[in-house]
């Protein structure tokens, strides 16, 4: 694609950077439906959030990215911010809108979305969330309006239980908060359908590592892991070695890119070309 001065800028920013699939998924996405876009990584430190925010402005850049450690740092310069992401005080997408910064979050909707086209669904089912951090959270919000029960456990338990309170009182559903120890983990697996892995256990260089004992895991279980790199977790391998349904991170990467993508260009994401593009390029790291 050729780059002019009626080019349309997109980025992402974040602190570090520099392994961010999101140029690769979105210039894919771009080249392949023949629109004047083009999208950048910008490394932006901690105290410049401000001044990033000014300067998307300034330069009319159209849309963003966001990444960590910003989520919630951008929050406060947005001219309008969407229920989700206001809620759990957390934006991964921004418009620029005619110069009004509009900040969404596509995490939940992109696990939810994940799910769905794979084939699991998780409404009226209980869902155990690992993980109350940044995605987590986003995860817990979409998924609570949608699933029976939902039980949150975290290392740090006051982060599962403060995060379990604000959506009780959001949406009056049945969610619960624990510690995520082997008991806690083992009794909530018993009756549990859908799993998911949004702590960073068994990222790289640790991919040897799982928060499931393989004992634990049953093959009625739908597994989604929100670790994309390796492709294929421990806890992705050990599901499918039993026969239970494995939802990659590949996938949830993909249909929260999808959602920010169709925010942008307000054109239909095209999902098969960003998969091929992040696979692509995971399987050389
Ligand atoms: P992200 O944006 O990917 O969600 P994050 O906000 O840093 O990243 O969240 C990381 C999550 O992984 C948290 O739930 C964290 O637990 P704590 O809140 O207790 O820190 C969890 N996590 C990270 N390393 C972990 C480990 N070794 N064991 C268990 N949980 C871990």
């Amino acid at each position: 694609m050729a780059i002019s001065g009626k080019t349309t800028v997109c980025g992402v920013i974040g602190d570090p950077i520099e392994h961010t699939l999101s140029p690769i998924i979105h210039n894919a996405a771009f080249e392949s439906l023949k629109i004047d876009y083009i999208f950048l990584a910008f490394k932006v430190r901690a105290g410049e959030v401000e001044n990033a925010m000014s300067g998307i402005r300034a330069l009319n850049v159209h849309g963003l990215n966001v990444t960590m450690p910003h989520k919630n740092a951008v929050v406060k310069y947005l001219d309008q911010i969407d229920p989700t992401a206001k809620t759990i005080a957390s934006v991964n997408t921004i418009l620029n809108k005619d110069g009004r910064l509009l900040g969404f979050n596509t995490d939940g909707v992109g696990a939810l979305n994940a799910l769905e086209q794979n084939g699991v669904k998780p409404r009226g089912k209980k869902v155990l969330l690992l993980g109350a951090g940044g995605a987590a959270k986003a995860i817990a919000y979409t998924l609570s309006q949608e699933a029976d029960h939902l039980v949150i456990l975290n290392r740090t338990t006051k982060q599962a239980s403060d995060l379990a309170d604000l959506l009780k009182q959001k949406f009056n559903k049945k969610i619960n908060a624990g510690v995520l120890s082997p008991t806690v983990i083992k009794d909530n697996l018993v009756d549990a359908n859908v799993l998911i892995n949004a702590t960073s256990v068994g990222m790289k260089p640790n991919a040897n590592q799982t928060p499931i004992e393989p004992e634990w895991l049953k093959p009625d279980l739908a597994v989604m892991d929100i670790v994309y790199n390796p492709i294929e977790t421990k806890l992705a391998k050990d599901a499918k070695a039993l026969g239970a349904t494995v939802v990659s991170g590949v996938e949830m990467l993909i249909y929260q890119g999808a959602a920010s993508f169709e925010i942008w260009t307000a054109c239909k994401a095209p999902v098969e070309v960003m998969r091929k593009a992040a696979l692509n390029h995971l399987l050389k790291v």
